[in-house]
């Protein structure tokens, strides 16, 4: 073939590969009539368990409402026409930047401070004198939930779930669910408390909920494994957020007086540049003259941690959350606060897409045991660092042994559980290849 031909052949292959991908991809659709109808495409309907009433102020914002969508380049999300468009209504944080790879990690650091070493997206469980984000709250008798879209019921314990496939009745049931997006499970300290476990909750509970006028006023929102773009495109997530999103926007009873939205991905798409990820800070909260703008201050996953510790001035965790150069506080919270963030020189900027190994509790290359918080460190709610029982005060970050290669041993680390554990009564530490 002629140097042309060869190219036309070659254009045809791509443009063929291209036809045959949209001809397979999945197209949204809609799992109920709309978001606060109730859906039996959701397994299991609402024990309108929750009783939420009660408002407690913060400096800024009164409710935050976090809202994590999967696997997408800041450009990518940064070109997309539902992105650019709700740019205009929230402030774009241009410099914001997931943690790590893979995915679990970044989940389980959003509301614990730490990811623990932890490098792929096994099944872990995190022992219970371990704090969280709930520790603190619950401190301050600030009420929050997660609600997990397609769970099999509140509190589901299992790896992943499958429900019958609401776009597509003929094919096979579908794995809308996964553990890895969950991380209020992963810690013992809230799974397998009965109180605290029913506020794992459903996406028919969170219909329920802003129905009933119960929902809570700190809120972490996984949609299901197509409508996050995990298993599908930044298009399909678009149009989630049109049929979900957008609608509770001008919800008073979701966007209510001082609510602050934070809609953000887990993690950067392509693992060799920095984890820059798209992220937008909208609802009520933001001061009319700060709407459609943009902020370039280097902030991470942990920042949600320390903006919600400077407005209600809660305590805090002593890990990463309370690392001031990693944990910088949303500047509009910032300022109202009194809280001072740091500006890094450009090349003291950590890269967070080194995915190399560190030692931790959750990791069975390099393994060491939990080590105890900074009990000395200083959160942006300047309220001491928070315990909880069970906890080795004296087993400081320096006094930890040698990390060991538990592989080598023929066995994992002890946090890690087989995939087909399904219940938190009986944790079966994970001893063969199936946990690899
Ligand atoms: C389930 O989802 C499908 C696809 O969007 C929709 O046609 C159907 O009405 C939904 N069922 C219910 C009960 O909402
Ligand atoms: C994240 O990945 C995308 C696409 O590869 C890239 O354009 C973007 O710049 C990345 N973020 C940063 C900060 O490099
Ligand atoms: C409601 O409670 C029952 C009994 O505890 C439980 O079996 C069911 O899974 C719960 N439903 C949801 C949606 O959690
Ligand atoms: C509100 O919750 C109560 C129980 O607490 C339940 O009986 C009622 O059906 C709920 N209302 C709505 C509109 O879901
Ligand atoms: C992380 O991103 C930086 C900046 O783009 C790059 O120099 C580095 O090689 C990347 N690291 C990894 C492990 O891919
Ligand atoms: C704070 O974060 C930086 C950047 O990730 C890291 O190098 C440093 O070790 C952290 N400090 C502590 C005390 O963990
Ligand atoms: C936390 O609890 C676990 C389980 O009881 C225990 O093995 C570990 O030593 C404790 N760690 C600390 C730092 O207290
Ligand atoms: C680990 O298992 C392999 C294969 O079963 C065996 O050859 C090896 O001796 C075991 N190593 C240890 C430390 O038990």
């Amino acid at each position: 073939m002629s140097p042309s031909s060869l190219l036309a052949a070659a254009l045809l292959a791509v443009s063929s590969v291209r036809l045959a991908y949209a001809a397979t991809a999945q197209v949204f659709a809609p799992p109920s009539r709309n978001p606060l109808v109730q859906t039996a495409n959701y397994t299991s309907f609402s024990n309108h368990t929750l009783n939420d009433k009660k408002v407690v102020k913060g400096k800024v914002f009164n409710r935050i409402i976090q809202v994590w969508l999967e696997n997408t380049d800041f450009e990518t999300a940064a070109s997309t026409p539902i992105f650019e468009a709700l740019a205009e209504q929230g402030i774009l944080l241009t410099n914001y930047n997931s943690l790590t790879h893979p995915s679990e990690p970044n989940y389980v650091a959003a509301i614990g401070g730490d990811f623990f070493g932890m490098h792929d997206d096994n099944m872990y469980h995190i022992p219970s004198n371990i704090t969280t984000v709930v520790d603190l709250l619950e401190d301050k008798d600030i009420s929050w939930a997660t609600y997990q879209e397609n769970m099999a019921a509140d509190a589901f314990y299992g790896f992943t779930f499958s429900a019958p496939n609401y776009a597509s009745p003929d094919s096979a049931p579908y794995p809308y669910y996964v553990r890895k997006h969950n991380p209020l499970i992963i810690y013992d300290a809230i799974s397998q408390d009965a109180d605290r476990a029913k506020r794992i909750r459903t996406f028919n509970d969170f219909a329920n909920d802003v129905v009933n006028g119960t929902l809570p006023q700190w809120l972490f929102v996984t949609p299901n494994m197509v409508n996050d773009a995990h298993d599908t495109t930044i298009d399909f997530a678009a149009s989630f957020l049109q049929y979900w999103f957008l609608p509770l926007l001008t919800d008073p009873r979701v966007n209510g007086e001082d609510t602050l939205i934070l809609l953000t991905f887990d993690e950067n798409e392509t693992a060799t540049i920095q984890n820059r990820v798209w992220t937008l800070a909208l609802g009520t909260a933001i001061p009319l003259k700060l709407r459609g703008t943009a902020d370039d201050t280097l902030y991470t996953h942990y920042s949600s941690l320390s903006t919600v510790q400077a407005n209600w001035g809660l305590k805090s965790l002593g890990r990463q959350d309370t690392n001031a150069s990693v944990s910088n506080v949303f500047s509009f919270v910032a300022e109202k606060t009194g809280y001072k963030n740091v500006k890094l020189p450009a090349m003291d900027v950590p890269h967070f897409n080194n995915s190399a190994v560190v030692p931790g509790a959750l990791t069975s290359a390099q393994f060491v045991p939990f080590a105890a918080p900074n009990l000395k460190a200083h959160g942006a709610g300047q309220g001491g660092v928070l315990t909880r029982p069970g906890l080795n005060e004296k087993l400081t970050v320096d006094k930890l042994p040698k990390p060991v290669n538990q592989l080598a041993l023929n066995r994992t680390t002890p946090w890690q559980m087989s995939p087909e554990t399904t219940s938190g009564k009986s944790i079966i530490p994970c001893q063969d290849a199936t946990c690899a």
